[in-house]
């Protein structure tokens, strides 16, 4: 089947208490990895390009591999969506350009302004069958260029949603209820806790209206340590505990975004395999088991963190 948007998915999804796995793409080997995951679970899948991927790796390559990855996946819904798009011209570029699903991240203006820009990228979305993620409320960490310390971070209010929703017309919404973006999402010591009172909040007030999580990445510490046995210094890195993800995906939440885990074990495993073979210099060899380890994550994900049904 080609490419399609997030529409069905979501509905199936809302109604089947799970959540669609939403991975960030940035190489062909990561493409392969995800996707071959989700062909033997039977999920469908969400694989979305950042503004810093398109600029690392070239519009036209991504959106050819992930055509690629349709074709050998011809059983899975696939939807192509634009994470964090910082403005109109980069949502227009990517609805022009093959994708099936884009995001304006206007999170960071004031409602009203956030409000204005997502209204016009839906219209132009809408008259081109491509769907809408906008965002309200501000998660912590580090997106392309922008970084948010804890500080400035601010939970989503429920009572703008509603009003959000009507006036934007989007598809779905990102809220922040807690979770943030990269491998440090909570002080060591202190309990990681997702505030499940405001995803209720606004599941009251929106309802069966899909709702998605950023900055869900859950920093497995197998990882983590493989990082640090190996070369690496990343003390004290921590993420969203899977049981609240699962939480989260029975209830209002249909997208789950997951990026740091896949740098993580990509990385975990090169460097492990460099420290066990100093001698090794052919890219095949280091980036066959970095695949393999992400495709097992992500096969961990579908099935025991989203929750998904196998009934893609
Ligand atoms: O939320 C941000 C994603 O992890 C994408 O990261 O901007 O480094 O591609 P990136
Ligand atoms: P993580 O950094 O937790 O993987 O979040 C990714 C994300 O939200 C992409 O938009
Ligand atoms: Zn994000």
């Amino acid at each position: 089947m080609p490419l399609v948007t997030t529409t069905e998915m979501f509905k199936k999804a809302y109604a089947g208490g799970y959540a669609i796995g939403a991975f960030n793409v940035n190489n062909m080997e990561i493409v392969q990895g995800i996707t071959e995951a989700a062909k033997e679970v039977n999920a469908p899948l969400i694989l979305q390009v950042s503004k810093g991927a398109r600029a690392y790796a070239n519009h036209t390559y991504l959106v050819k591999l992930v055509e690629a990855a349709v074709i050998e996946c011809p059983n899975i819904p696939i939807a192509l969506h634009l994470d964090h798009g910082p403005d109109f011209e980069t949502c227009k570029s990517c609805i022009d350009g093959g994708f099936t699903s884009v995001m304006i991240d206007a999170s960071s203006k004031p409602f009203a302004e956030n409000i204005e820009i997502t209204k016009k990228v839906v219209e132009y979305a809408h008259d081109h069958g491509v769907v809408v993620e906008a965002e309200l409320g501000t998660l912590a960490g580090i997106e392309d260029d922008v970084k948010v310390s804890a500080e400035d971070s601010s939970y989503t209010r429920p009572e703008e949603v509603q009003e959000f929703v009507e006036k934007t017309g989007c598809d779905s919404l990102a809220i922040a209820i807690g979770t943030s973006h990269g491998a440090y999402k909570f002080k060591p010591g202190t309990k990681p806790q997702l505030r499940f009172d405001v995803l209720e909040e606004v599941e009251k007030r929106l309802p069966n209206f899909p709702i998605v999580l950023h900055g869900s990445s859950s920093v497995p510490q197998e990882f983590v340590e493989m990082i640090n046995a190996n070369g690496g210094n990343m003390p004290g890195a921590i993420g969203v505990p899977e049981d609240q993800l699962r939480k989260a995906a029975s209830m209002a939440v249909c997208k789950i975004n997951i990026d740091s885990d896949l740098r993580l074990a990509m990385t975990g495993t090169v460097r492990q395999f460099f420290a066990q073979h100093p001698d090794k210099f052919d890219p095949r060899e280091y980036l066959k088991p970095a695949r393999a380890a992400i495709k097992e994550m992500v096969k961990h994900k579908l099935i025991n963190v989203l929750g998904c049904d196998g009934k893609a």
